[in-house]
């Protein structure tokens, strides 16, 4: 089998929680044995909402930290910031100039934020063109994500091929590879778990945030199974097996809760530690992604370089 290129980004934008684990970082941790993986840190994307300098690079530097204390393994794959390759704001640009306003318009994660009335920067709204951008520039396969993403990688491919049609054949068609059980991990309130909504169980948690995440899941039942409970439980443990511990404790949610604990603890403490290690160590985590960032660009720059043939802005 020959070897595929998987990419995926994360917003440098808070916490990462378990949601973001399971749903998409675990597929691109599994896969750098065997495929051609990039792990990138969104910033110029999170700068669609985060205004702050000092969050920012506080935040670049937390989501590096976690990503090597997962597993990331520098040696065979790529770590990189969006902002170290400005090959993909320019390939954007040439994006936007393709794309119909009426199509962006349609996009569901820019009608989300103009009715949850968030400050509608121009960004926001061309956002999924520079995540088309991020994609298309690195000959992806696959593209590991959450169910709420997949909209923004039809329009990746879409764009892939208009600007195909237009130009003569230059990017290739990504997919995005969703694992169904993990597509929307629920939280704490049994809505989608994510950081906008403060319903999170952090992945590197510390004992007693475990706790009182646990303790603050809502209690809905049926038959005396508390579903919320259950539903993240299941990340943890083999669905049958659960089922039977559950009808055994039917209606004792205080006892399901605290097995959860237990088990969120053996799953979190290990990684915990881990980070821990790699927090000692900033300047050589930096190294890893600086180092990152020029492998990134060299295949981004060649890349770049086909589509300014391709438009006819290569004079000289
Ligand atoms: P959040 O909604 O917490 O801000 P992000 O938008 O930063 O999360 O998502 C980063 C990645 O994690 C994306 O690929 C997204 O699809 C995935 N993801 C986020 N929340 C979940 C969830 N609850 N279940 C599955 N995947 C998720
Ligand atoms: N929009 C994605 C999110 O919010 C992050 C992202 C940016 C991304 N560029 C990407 C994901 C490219 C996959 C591939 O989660």
């Amino acid at each position: 089998m020959s070897k595929k290129v998987l990419l995926s980004g994360i917003q440098p934008s808070g916490k990462p929680h378990i949601g973001n684990y399971f749903g998409m970082m675990k597929q691109l941790i599994s896969q750098q044995n065997d495929n051609d993986v990039y792990f990138m840190i969104v910033d110029y994307h999170a700068m669609t909402s985060l205004k702050n300098s000092k969050i920012m690079k506080e935040n670049i530097i937390a989501v590096l930290i976690d990503y090597l204390a997962l597993g990331l393994d520098p040696k065979k794959s790529i770590v990189f910031k969006q902002s170290d390759v400005s090959e993909h704001t320019e390939l954007a640009w040439i994006f936007d100039t393709i794309t119909p306003m009426a199509y962006l318009e349609r996009s569901v994660a820019y009608k989300d934020a103009r009715d949850n009335g968030k400050d509608m920067n121009v960004g926001l709204f061309n956002y999924p063109l520079l995540m088309a951008a991020d994609i298309l520039l690195y000959d992806v396969d696959i593209v590991p994500v959450g169910q709420d993403q997949k909209q923004h990688i039809e329009i990746a491919r879409d764009t892939a091929e208009k600007f195909n049609n237009t130009f003569g054949q230059t990017f290739k068609l990504p997919k995005e590879m969703i694992m169904e059980e993990v597509a929307v991990v629920p939280g704490t309130d049994g809505r989608k778990m994510s950081k906008s909504y403060g319903n999170t169980i952090p992945l590197f948690a510390e004992y007693e945030e475990i706790k009182s995440s646990v303790m603050s899941i809502v209690t809905d039942s049926s038959g005396g199974i508390p579903e919320n409970v259950f539903a993240i439980h299941k990340l943890l443990r083999p669905e049958e097996e659960l089922k039977k511990i559950y009808e055994e404790k039917a209606g004792k949610y205080k006892e399901l809760k605290e097995l959860l604990i237990e088990d969120l603890e053996k799953f979190i403490a290990p990684l915990r530690e881990k980070r821990k290690e790699y927090e000692k160590d900033i300047d050589g985590a930096l190294a890893i992604l600086n180092a990152g960032g020029e492998r990134a660009k060299a295949v981004a720059s060649a890349k770049m370089k086909e589509v300014r043939e391709k438009i006819g802005v290569d004079v000289y």
